[in-house]
């Protein structure tokens, strides 16, 4: 197996091969196109002016029961599991379903793709590593998601793939699981909207989209056991409503069940949330596949609405085949299954217009896109005075630890994409192994030497030994001090302190040397006992492949941060619902993050959502008085706004008002709109209602609109099984943060 030493080394080769590729191509769309008119007048339904419905109903109508089988599980773990077969037509991915030739009817080849394509180093290829989705999300920027979307679905199309598997949008309920960089936040409005954008960004690529893992699959602790309880209100207003928001806006062709059960019954056997609301209510015309080995039955799971088994055939394979010849599971309903796959293949244009195997991407497009969607990612919390770095005046930077020297860090697990050349801290060919911390070829330090004074003094220190550090630190006029916090799939942080004594390192270095900046490569809230000591804090999430960059681009003021947290930062454990991951029994090394003990368990245990309710993240804190480290919706920029003159419509259709940019600089600021509901509604909390990420020249100032969506100035009512505006004073804030709200207006609402 060949693999690419850098970037540079694999474009080359890439070069001559898309050239070649072009022709082939070219070639085949021409055949097609000959052909089209024979095939349509003997197959109806590959004609594209009929509808996808009408299309699916009549190529189901010459499947044989067998076919029909065929379509709705995967062929197996393939290149997941060593030894395992690898059915022919599969490109490499996670999941792989067999198409039916004689109707047209091509395979289904899914990849993870949460941060980029997963695996694509396993036949050689290169694929675009983006900044985590918390930090996508950060952003508050839907055409940033949108471009995030679309960098994955190009990159698939690319590589042959026709279906994503990412789009996590379960919501940061708990702090410390390990897969909140794939999630995008603790709010379901901006979860959703921003998920949803996403996924319709993968999707006009004609690559089938997926939104995941539904619902509340919010720890890796026991995930595939769990039981998490939740009431009907708190669910429908907040976990639920992140998938309600995004599966709305996306109509992706896919929706991952996940591992847990939830009030009970597993995810991917669950009538109420598969059947009753996501294609009842909400009418979801797509299909249900269950997370790899997530189905646990045959007749509970195809009757509660699951559509597809992966990534094998335990249950869904001859088992449902005999259950529909014995009646259990009626003729009408496999159909049904087997439309909706067929259906989201027409609907997404996966037929019609159908990737083309063994293509390359654009490495320098999607890093160039990486990069931009950084840039708007990075949180600036701590500021006292010393961002930006004034390149001309500053002689000498001590850069400690994090690997800073060679790259930036990536997440674990299924989401995990391969580094071009290997892990840059320890090169080796082919794809990443599972458990890893897997660092990108994105060096701050270079770009810190790049953009720094001709001829000042950056050293490095790997921050291994403290006194060391310390004196690197000491012999220069400012230290920037990176620290990470390596996350994975299926497992959790035991604690939110950062990993391997890299709060002692900072605190070594701040003290011998009082100009100390801190940038944080972290896959969620952390605390940081440090905070009050060093003179600025930089969240810079896990940056992906343009990361080393835009750190420094913030650093030095080429970029004017503007990222807002989309999830709280806790002062300490002890002021969150649940002190203690719920299931994790022991605290071992490296922050949980290596220890057995830490990995699914195989145990059934309550977690207990309801202790929080409809209280999640921000919302707590408010409800409890609990003064957090960073509020939700907080990040500082180079530059300052002022808002002024709030209107609000008699209806509370939307809000306008005046937000002028009093600094000296050009910047961006997300403007936030909450809302508190009447007494009466039994939320004692403000909520995030809407925003709007505006651009703004120095001085300048601009009358902002922001639509409310009467949904979110509703609540679920379980009596009426109905969302309902309640009646009474509502308070609408804007501003800032969700902590700094200068503009307030009541007015009173009639019920809805
Ligand atoms: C993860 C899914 C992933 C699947 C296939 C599972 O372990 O939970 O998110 O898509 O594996 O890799």
């Amino acid at each position: 197996m060949s693999y690419c030493r850098s970037i540079r080394t694999c474009v080359r080769g890439m070069v001559f091969l898309s050239l070649i590729l072009c022709s082939v191509i070219h070639a085949n769309a021409q055949s097609l196109a000959k052909s089209d008119t024979s095939v349509v007048s003997l197959q109806p339904w590959m004609s594209n002016s009929l509808d996808p419905d009408t299309r699916a109903d009549q190529m189901i109508h010459e499947m044989t029961l067998d076919e029909k089988v065929q379509l709705v599980h995967g062929a197996g773990w393939g290149v997941l599991r060593k030894g395992d077969l690898v059915a022919p037509g599969h490109n490499g991915g996670a999941g792989f379903v067999s198409g039916i030739a004689r109707l047209h009817l091509p395979d289904i080849n899914l990849a993870d793709s949460a941060v980029g394509v997963r695996m694509a180093a396993l036949e050689s290829r290169y694929a675009t590593l983006l900044p985590s989705v918390i930090g996508m999300a950060a952003s508050w920027d839907p055409d940033a998601a949108f471009l995030y979307g679309s960098v994955i679905g190009r990159e698939l199309r690319a590589e042959g793939y026709n279906m994503s598997i990412g789009g996590g949008v379960d919501l940061i309920r708990e702090p410390r699981n390990g897969r909140n960089f794939e999630y995008a936040s603790e709010d379901p409005i901006l979860s959703g909207v921003m998920v949803g954008q996403l996924a319709r960004g993968v999707q006009a690529n004609h690559v089938m989209g997926d939104i995941k893992h539904y619902a509340v699959n919010d720890q890796e602790t026991g995930r595939s056991t769990l039981n998490a309880l939740l009431d009907e209100r708190a669910l429908r207003e907040t976990d639920l409503l992140a998938f309600q928001i995004a599966i709305g806006m996306a109509q992706p062709a896919g929706v991952m069940c996940s591992y847990n059960h939830v009030n009970g019954d597993y995810a991917c056997e669950n009538d109420f949330l598969l059947n009753q609301i996501l294609k009842r209510e909400w009418g979801f015309k797509g299909f249900v596949l269950s997370d790899w080995e997530g189905t646990h039955s045959t007749v509970k799971a195809a009757l509660a609405g699951l559509d597809m088994e992966q990534p094998g055939t335990k249950y869904f394979g001859d088992e449902l085949k005999q259950a529909v010849i014995d009646g259990k599971v009626p003729q009408a309903r496999l159909d049904d299954m087997v439309h909706r796959i067929v259906r989201s293949m027409f609907a997404s244009g996966v037929i019609d217009q159908p990737p083309m195997p063994r293509s390359v991407v654009d490495p320098f497009r999607g890093r160039d896109d990486a990069r931009k969607i950084e840039e708007k990612s990075i949180v600036l919390l701590q500021n006292n005075g010393v961002l930006p770095l004034s390149f001309n005046k500053i002689h000498s930077i001590a850069v400690i630890g994090g690997h800073a020297d060679v790259g930036v860090l990536s997440g674990g697990g299924s989401a995990q994409v391969d580094a071009p050349g290997g892990n840059a801290i320890d090169p080796k060919p082919g794809t990443e192994p599972w458990g890893k911390p897997v660092y990108f070829p994105s060096s701050p330090l270079r770009y810190i030497r790049e953009q720094a004074t001709a001829g000042a003094r950056i050293d490095y220190d790997a921050g291994n030994d403290l006194d060391q550090a310390a004196k690197t630190a000491a012999s220069a006029e400012i230290a920037i001090v990176f620290v990470t916090q390596w996350m994975s799939e299926g497992q959790d942080a035991a604690t939110l302190s950062l990993p391997n004594q890299q709060d002692a390192l900072v605190e070594a270095v701040t003290a011998a040397n009082p100009n100390t900046i801190v940038v944080l490569e972290t896959g969620g809230p952390v605390t940081m006992p440090w905070a009050a000591h060093v003179k600025a804090i930089v969240e810079s999430w896990f940056p992906g492949i343009g990361g080393g960059e835009a750190i420094a681009n913030v650093l030095f003021g080429r970029v004017n941060p503007s990222g807002k947290l989309p999830v709280t930062f806790a002062a300490t454990e002890l002021d969150l619902p649940h002190p203690h991951v719920t299931g994790l029994t022991e605290r071992i090394g490296n922050n949980g993050a290596d220890a057995a003990a830490a990995r699914d368990q195989p145990r059934n245990f309550p977690v207990d959502y309801n202790v929080e309710g409809m209280a999640v993240g921000y919302r707590w804190f408010q409800q409890k008085s609990l003064k957090p480290l960073f509020p939700f919706g907080f990040g500082l920029s180079y530059t300052r706004f002022d808002y002024s003159n709030l209107k609000v419509d008699s209806d509370a259709k939307s809000v306008s008002f005046e937000l002028r940019n009093a600094g000296a600089q050009a910047g961006d600021e997300i403007a936030e709109v909450y809302v508190t509901l009447p007494a009466s509604a039994g939320e004692p909390f403000r909520k995030l209602a809407g925003w709007r990420r505006v651009s703004l020249a120095a001085g300048a100032s601009q009358t902002v609109e922001v639509p409310l969506n009467p949904l979110y100035l509703s609540i679920y009512s379980t009596s009426r099984s109905a969302w309902t505006r309640p009646s009474g004073d509502f308070l609408i804030e804007v501003g800032s943060s969700s902590a700094q709200l200068p503009l307030h207006q009541s007015l009173h609402l009639n019920a809805r």
